[in-house]
């Protein structure tokens, strides 16, 4: 019988669902023209400025900032996560040493699942619990990874300590200066949410489906790792370094835009102006940079970022987050394939905060495809094909 196909439906194709709202939210606003950035009606810089991570984690989760009273609860609910299942450690003990820290993070976030006897359990009040549980595990995850890929025995959480702090006390096995764990705060919060950019959206499509929040973030992290979103500020190091000397910048990034190649740390599907983030992490990388001696660095980043801002601003490309970040994150000491898991350390709070939310109105995320193959084929046997 043959079929006689018409349009099935009324939908408008948008490749890479760039101009579709898939859901509303109220936990951060970008202006993408204007370049503005706001967590619940407050502008990043002035978070950047004031909070801590704590405290902006708890402002996106009850839309609101907290009381002294209500910050201390939760960072002691915090730090009462922050040990790990014994199996989990014993798990990482077996993971290989040249496993992608990204591949490692990924998993044993998955494997997280199997010790929380309420991983399945959809009511807010428990997803709320494995929200907080997340954040607290994921650096304890990612800096004693480093260690037992590095050969050095663990170092168990500090519940004394904050997360910042915490988590480089574990990695370096000695507690950070002020001015270390400042810098690494200020990226948490710079990177904690950012609207439904593609690893959030990816962790809504999961929990949409009435799935849980371990597979949520999971399949976030899955898709944060990619070069063109957060694998993008370890490119931008990759970058730095294959310059070599900053009289190489000119040469090589008119080579990469004659090439059309995409130069790494640049460009923003929504900002069409200067990322917020980007131009507060650009001061403070360059003081951070300046105090740690790595100067030639940040001048190699400034070099890059003047010369595309003269060749391909008026686009609307611009330096992003990820762009200063790499600079900030190399002179905190962090190895280059450690900058991806620490984007996933703070996004965790944007993730699950937006998971909660969308389940309060839940609706099965399903778009649809546009049909472009043949219809109508005969079936040919195998053998005569
Ligand atoms: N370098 C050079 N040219 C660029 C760049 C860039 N980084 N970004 C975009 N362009 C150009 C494209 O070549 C294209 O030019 P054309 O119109 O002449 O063909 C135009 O700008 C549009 O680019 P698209 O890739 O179609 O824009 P899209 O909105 O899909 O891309 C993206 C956004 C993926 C972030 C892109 O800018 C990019 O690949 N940047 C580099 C990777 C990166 O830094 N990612 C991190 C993003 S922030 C984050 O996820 C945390």
């Amino acid at each position: 019988m043959s079929i006689t196909m018409s349009t099935p439906h009324p939908g408008r194709f948008d490749k890479g669902l760039a101009d579709t709202i898939a859901a509303e939210s109220a936990m951060s606003y970008i202006d993408g023209a204007n370049g503005v950035l706001e967590y619940v009606g407050l502008e990043i810089d002035t978070l950047a400025r004031n909070s801590t991570f704590e405290e902006v984690v708890y402002l996106l989760w009850h839309q609101k900032l907290p009381t002294r009273s209500q910050l201390d609860g939760f960072e002691e609910d915090i730090r009462a996560e922050h040990d790990l299942p014994q199996a989990i450690w014993d798990m990482m003990s077996s993971l290989p040493a040249s496993a992608v820290p990204m591949h490692a993070l990924r998993t044993l976030v998955s494997a997280l699942s199997l010790y929380d006897p309420e991983a399945d359990d959809q009511s807010p009040a428990s997803n709320q619990r494995k929200a907080t549980r997340l954040l607290a595990k994921t650096p304890v995850l990612i800096a004693n990874f480093d260690r037992h890929r590095n050969g050095k025995d663990f170092v168990k959480p500090d519940p004394s300590l904050g997360i910042a702090t915490g988590f480089l006390t574990m990695l370096n096995g000695k507690k950070p200066t002020k001015t270390m764990a400042q810098a690494l705060d200020v990226c948490l919060i710079l990177h904690a949410d950012h609207g439904f950019n593609a690893s959030t959206f990816a962790a809504l499509v999961t929990i949409s489906t009435l799935s849980d929040i371990y597979s949520a973030v999971t399949t976030a992290i899955g898709t944060l790792k990619g070069p063109l979103h957060g694998g993008a500020n370890q490119a931008v190091m990759r970058m730095l370094d294959e310059i070599g000397d900053v009289s190489k910048v000119e040469a090589y990034i008119t080579d990469k835009l004659r090439r059309k190649e995409k130069v790494m740390g640049f460009g923003h599907r929504v900002y069409k102006a200067y990322d917020p983030r980007a131009a507060y992490l650009k001061t403070f990388a360059g003081q951070l940079a300046h105090d740690t001696g790595n100067q030639t660095l940040y001048e190699k980043s400034e070099a890059i970022d003047k010369l595309m801002h003269e060749r391909v601003a008026s686009k609307g490309i611009h330096p992003n987050v990820d762009f200063y970040s790499a600079t900030t994150y190399y002179s905190i000491g962090l190895a280059v394939d450690l900058f991806t898991p620490i984007f996933v350390m703070s996004r965790i709070a944007g993730w699950v905060g937006h998971c909660i939310e969308y389940l309060t109105s839940n609706k099965l995320m399903r778009p649809r495809c546009e049909y472009v193959g043949p219809h109508n084929q005969q079936y040919m046997p195998i053998e005569k094909r």
